[in-house]
């Protein structure tokens, strides 16, 4: 009995063990969406935030912070608000904060992000021009997502709440949470020092990050290379 449950506390790590890693980020600045997928097939290059997660779910705290580099008061109305890339961006935020605030499970809070950023990847292969996504496309797209498995989110319900002043509520506390930054995306691990814009490697970052006893097997073959011309090949996105 003493046994089972020494290998059951080795197994897991244990809440005091995780890696707290946040990642700071707007719904469609092209390097937030190719950061985001960095490391998957759709960009192979370092590991970003969804590689990570994925590699390192079992030891990390992951949450993604939408607010960015947008301006104004969301307290004050949706009209008070200037998102970096205009009004569907500014829907965006709300959605995919809406989607966090009614579905507390990060998996399905991350699979939407990465769903959508890889639908935004495929239909624009050579970057994300200024503008290419209308409000309809938007919704549609994370319409779409909210059905996949991995999400399962009722899309409606984000719509109702991203329309109203629940959704100005959550994006507020998106911007409260957001510390001073020159540019997005960026992570923190830990609520330490900014890691990771590119060209870093982030699920090497957040190993060594990781003071628990078990490191996860992704962390034996993650090497941190900053030298990498990380940020030219994610750039366009
Ligand atoms: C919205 O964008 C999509 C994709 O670029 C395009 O096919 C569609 O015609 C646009 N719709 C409107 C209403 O502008």
């Amino acid at each position: 009995m003493k046994l089972t449950l020494a290998l059951a506390t080795i197994a897991a790590a244990s809440a005091a063990d995780k890696v707290k890693v946040t990642l700071y980020e707007e719904s469609l600045c092209p390097a937030c969406v190719g950061y985001f997928d960095a490391g998957t097939d759709l960009q192979p290059v370092n590991s970003g935030f969804w590689v990570m997660y994925e590699n390192l779910k079992d030891i990390v705290d992951a949450e993604v912070v939408m607010w960015g580099n947008a301006v104004g008061d969301p307290s004050q109305g949706a009209d008070a608000v200037t998102c970096q890339h205009g009004e569907v961006e500014c829907r965006g935020n709300l959605l995919f904060g809406c989607a966090k605030n009614l579905y507390p499970d990060v998996d399905a809070q991350l699979s939407l992000i990465h769903c959508f950023d890889s639908a935004l990847i495929v239909a624009f292969p050579a970057g994300l021009p200024s503008g290419a996504v209308n409000m309809t496309m938007m919704d549609d797209t994370v319409k779409a997502c909210t059905t996949e498995s991995d999400v399962n989110m009722d899309y409606d319900k984000l719509d109702e709440c991203a329309s109203g002043d629940d959704g100005l509520a959550y994006l507020s506390a998106e911007k409260d949470k957001t510390p001073g930054h020159s540019g997005v995306p960026f992570t923190v691990i830990n609520d330490g020092d900014v890691v990771c814009p590119p060209p870093d490697d982030l699920t090497a970052a957040v190993c060594e990050a990781y003071t628990g006893l078990k490191k996860p097997e992704a962390c034996t073959a993650a090497v941190r290379n900053q030298e990498e011309s990380w940020t030219s090949k994610v750039s366009l996105y």
